[in-house]
């Protein structure tokens, strides 16, 4: 069976998303930017102050080289995967793509929490979402599936998916 692969900005819940949708679905959960610290023993906040960003895009793509060749397997992504189109061109082989998507206030009120983002430790951090969502925008449509966060829990998600993917027939063989 495919992949379900999750992509989305930060703060839409694909960690949180993707572990119920893998126990739901009695499948294995893996996710890149875990592995991507577990491999490299420093978090991605380390990683981005000491070698930088273009060192996490390295590690990331050779990450998603790997996860790729998965099958049956839930894959969480970080929310900047979709800017280089080889990742995306891997994933999609043996994936569904399914996009999460959140308004600037909900993803604003999700990343608040912990300052383990990078990218949004900045003191302008809704302007910065703002900018960041809409010129990522088109590579985020670029997913099969879409579904928006909203105001939705974890687990209503989960079903929402779920019904798509039995829908398209995802689910069976
Ligand atoms: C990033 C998102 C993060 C992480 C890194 C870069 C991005 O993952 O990969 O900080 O460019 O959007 P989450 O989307 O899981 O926060």
């Amino acid at each position: 069976m495919k992949n379900v692969v999750l992509i989305g900005f930060m703060g839409t819940g694909k960690t949180s998303v993707g572990r119920l949708l893998a126990g739901r679905l009695g499948r294995p959960f893996v996710d890149i930017d875990q592995k991507i610290e577990r491999h490299a023993r420093m978090t991605i906040a380390e990683m981005f102050a000491t070698r930088g960003e273009e060192y996490f895009r390295r590690r990331e793509r050779e990450t998603v080289g790997r996860v790729a060749r998965y099958r049956n397997t839930v894959i969480a992504t970080g929310g900047g995967v979709v800017l280089d189109p080889g990742n995306m061109a891997r994933l999609r082989t043996g994936g569904v793509i399914v996009c999460l998507t959140a308004s600037v206030d909900t993803i604003l009120e999700r990343t608040g929490r912990s300052n383990a983002r990078p990218l949004l430790d900045r003191t302008d951090r809704r302007e910065l979402i703002a900018r960041m969502l809409a010129e990522r925008a088109p590579l985020y449509a670029g997913a099969d599936y879409t579904v928006d966060t909203d105001g939705q829990t974890p687990r209503r998600t989960v079903d929402i998916i779920v019904d798509y993917l039995r829908q398209e027939g995802y689910l069976s063989g």
